[in-house]
């Protein structure tokens, strides 16, 4: 099967490009707008971009009118965000939060998520989240300049907060503890489990 891009309308390449290219993480991400309105939300276009400075990227699409969501709209606004991972517990939740409220109504009260105050930023982060992650807006960038379908907002990580449940005893991060989310195609989602972890060490004489 061969695909020229070229021939395919943008619902076509997404659910091409959106089911293959897997599993995604997911980053929930909460705000607040500027008049104090919380806000949160799931993007699976979302990844770790450079740890000098440490650095993530998320790219929400444009409305189909143009405008933007509200968690770039926020972010626009205040400057601050806040990515919480999803583990396996919480992925009801989760899809909750995906929900198109109204800009004035908060994911956190609509779908009862408990909240905890940040640090370092404004955003509340999500109560019971093994890992999230304090941000500053580095850059938003409207892509493509000429005729944009989406933000990317990047952001640099201030601090985070790591659950101690899922750090092993050896004080490093034990893969099979966390049980993330990651999003698949269509409906699909992924789960990092024990059974479907595995190790594979750097070719002999690869210098870290
Ligand atoms: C698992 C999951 C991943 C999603 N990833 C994205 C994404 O990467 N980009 C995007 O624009 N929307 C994505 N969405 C849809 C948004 O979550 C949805 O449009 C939401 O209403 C945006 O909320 P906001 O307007 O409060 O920012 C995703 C939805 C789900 C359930």
């Amino acid at each position: 099967m061969f695909l020229d891009f070229s021939t395919l309308a943008p619902r076509e390449a997404y659910f091409w490009m959106a089911s293959t290219i897997t599993p995604r993480p997911v980053a929930w991400v909460s705000s607040i707008s500027k008049t104090g309105v919380t806000n949160l939300a799931p993007f699976s276009f979302f990844q770790m971009l450079t740890a000098n400075p440490p650095s993530l990227m998320i790219s929400p699409l444009l409305n189909s009118d143009g405008s933007l969501k509200d968690t770039p709209r926020n972010i626009e606004e205040t400057g601050e965000f806040v990515v919480n991972l999803v583990t396996y517990g919480q992925v009801e939740a989760m899809n909750q939060t995906s929900f198109g409220y109204a800009p004035g109504e908060s994911e956190f009260e609509k779908c009862a998520i408990p909240s905890l105050a940040s640090s370092l930023v404004k955003p509340p982060r999500v109560a019971g989240a093994s890992v999230s992650f304090e941000c500053r807006l580095a850059r938003l960038l409207p892509y493509p300049e000429e005729a944009p379908s989406c933000i990317v907002v990047f952001g640099t990580v201030l601090a985070a907060h790591i659950d101690e449940a899922i750090v092993g005893e050896n004080g490093k991060v034990d893969p099979a503890r966390l049980d993330l989310v990651s999003r698949m195609g269509a409906d699909w989602y992924g789960r990092t489990q024990a059974e479907g972890n595995f190790e594979l060490t750097r070719p002999a004489g690869w210098a870290r």
